[in-house]
Parts: structure tokens; sequence; C-alpha cells
């Protein structure tokens, strides 16, 4: 007799063919609405479930893990950052937890890159008067922004995301440095330019540009804090496309209307949906709605990863994109 099915239960719409696939696959519960699930209704779901299927906005702490029963084995996120998810509680009650590396990379590494030309280009300005109707014709002292060749970058947090913008800043001939508690192999180093800084506070006042690209864990929280954006050069800025706790939002703001630093480039804030309503009128900051993965192959290709994760524990394997607490 075959083994009886999983039961999978996925928090939020996905990629239509990705949710098929799951139907043929899986003893699968989808969603209609596309709103996210409430806390108590998220406990529900994890009770009803051997595979969670959540994404970042599904907030899973100790205290609803402890109530989500015995029958929950494997949260199969979708998505690659898990700082939403008590990684330590899940694996000290047996339960598994898996991610969807690599697959944003390039796309993620791609808005790293548009939010600093965006920024330092002053493309929102531009459009806003296309939009408006009220441009009066080229001048030579309008929408003037800097050139970005030659500009010094850095980056903080040097993972594949980090190492996909190197590539992309070399080919715009900016010298890109970084910032990592663990340093790339010399080789890896070479191969792409990057120049390593083992001090932030060393860093940060040298860059015109600063990219955030490190996870959201308890030590990355306000690394980007208020002491280091006064630190920087009033002409830099600063592109998050991470997580927004990585900074200290309403420091960036102060430095910001203080004109300390020269614009920044958001892709996402600290307080989720709830963004500094200030940020919202300067004209030197671009704001996106958390696009960084946004492309139709990197959605589909997170959906693949969810589904070979789920079959792979499924067959009785170790999900190939498990979770370890200790590499948080
Ligand atoms: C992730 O996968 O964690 C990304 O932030 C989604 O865009």
């Amino acid at each position: 007799m075959p083994a009886p099915r999983l039961s999978v239960v996925v928090t939020r719409r996905l990629p239509e063919v990705v949710e098929s696939r799951m139907k043929e696959l899986f003893d699968v519960e989808l969603r209609d609405s596309d709103t996210p699930l409430s806390r108590e209704e998220l406990v529900a779901a994890m009770t009803r479930a051997d595979v969670l299927v959540p994404s970042l906005a599904d907030h899973i702490d100790a205290n609803m893990l402890a109530r989500a029963g015995e029958k929950l084995r494997l949260i199969a996120n979708y998505g690659a950052g898990v700082d939403h998810i008590d990684v330590a509680s899940a694996r000290s009650r047996g339960v598994l937890v898996s991610n969807t590396p690599g697959v944003l990379t390039e796309d993620t590494a791609d808005m790293a890159m548009s939010l600093i030309l965006g920024v330092t280009r002053r493309i929102p300005e531009g459009l806003a008067v296309m939009r408006k109707g009220t441009w009066e014709g080229w001048a030579p002292t309008a929408f003037l922004g800097g050139r970005i060749g030659g500009k010094r970058l850095g980056i903080v947090g040097m993972g594949r995301i980090g190492q996909a913008l190197a590539r992309r800043a070399n080919a715009f001939g900016i010298q890109v440095h970084y910032c990592d508690r663990q340093r790339l192999r010399p080789e890896t180093e070479e191969e792409l330019g990057v120049t390593w800084w083992e001090s932030l506070d060393q860093m940060v006042p040298r860059m015109d540009i600063i990219s955030m690209n490190c996870p959201h864990t308890p030590s990355t929280f306000h690394l980007l804090n208020a002491r280091r954006i006064k630190m920087l050069k009033p002409t830099a800025v600063v592109v998050n496309t991470s997580r927004g706790e990585v900074i200290d939002e309403n420091a960036l703001v102060r430095g910001l209307k203080a004109g300390e630093i020269a614009g920044a480039g958001l892709d996402v804030f600290e307080r989720g949906t709830d963004i500094n309503p200030d940020l919202r009128e300067m004209p030197n900051v671009v704001l996106l709605p958390h696009m960084g993965s946004a492309t139709v192959e990197g959605r589909l290709e997170m959906g693949e990863k969810v589904i070979i994760n789920i079959k792979t524990f499924a067959d009785g394997h170790r999900p190939p994109d498990l979770v370890v607490p200790g590499m948080l």
C-alpha cells in the first residue's frame, strides 16, 4: 500500500503552476484569499498540517509552536529569510525548517543595483515630473545626480546576494568593499575584486554607497544604527534589500532630514507595511514594496524549491535546504 500523502497547508496564494504541482503530490490545503493568516489561524493551520508552507509575513514563535500539537513535522518556508520563524524552538520540538536559498539571489541583486541607480540618478524625481506633465525641457542644471562610476560601495553581508551585487557593481566601474564576520577566500575576493573590512565602523565613513545584504538575526538588528548613520559621508546613499530591521529606520529618517546623508533606497522596512510617513515625502528616497525577489521566474523557482524540500522529506530524507539554528 502506498504511504498516505502528507497534509500540506499553504498560508498564501502561490503561482498557479506551483499550486497545481502541489495538488498532484500532496494532500494540500491552498488559500483562495491572499490576506495573511491571523496568529490564531496560523496556530490552527499548524495543528492540521504535517507540513506548513508559510512566507515572511507569518510570524511563528515559540508559544505558537507549543500550541501546534504533535502533527507538524516540517515548516517549508516559501522564501530565503527565516527571521519570522523561531527555528531553535521548532527544532527543539522536532519540527524541521527549510527555506529557498539561491533562486532569488540574482533578482535581489538586480533590485539593489536598481535602487543604487534610482537614488543616485534621481529617477523618481524625473518620473514624477513626467507623470505630472510639468517638464519644461532639458536644462544644463536640471536633475543632476551623482556619477556612480568610480564611487565606493560598501556591502554589509557578503553572502550570495552581496556577491551577486559586487559582480554587477564591478561592471558599473564601482569600487567594491565589504564587511562580513566571515572573510571570503582570497581567490573569491580576487575574482570579485573586493576589499574586506574587519570593522564596520571603519568601513562606513569611507563609503559613498552602503548596501545592506545581511540576513536579519539578533546580531544584525539595527546594524546600521544612529551612531553609524552619523559616521556616513553627507553625500552617501544607503540601500536595503534584506530586512528592514537591520537599519534603525527612525535614525535613518533623522539623518536624511538633517542632510547628514544624501539619499536612501529601501525595499524593506523595520515595521513591515507601517512605514515612517516622512520617508514617503522625501524626494531623495526611493521606496519599493519588498519587490527584490518579485520575478515570475524567481517565484516559480522558489515554489519548486519548496516542493523539493517537502518531497525529499516525505521520501524519508533530509530536505536539501534544511535551516539549522547554528547557521543563523
Ligand atoms: C525572502 O525570500 O526572504 C525574500 O525577502 C522574499 O523577497
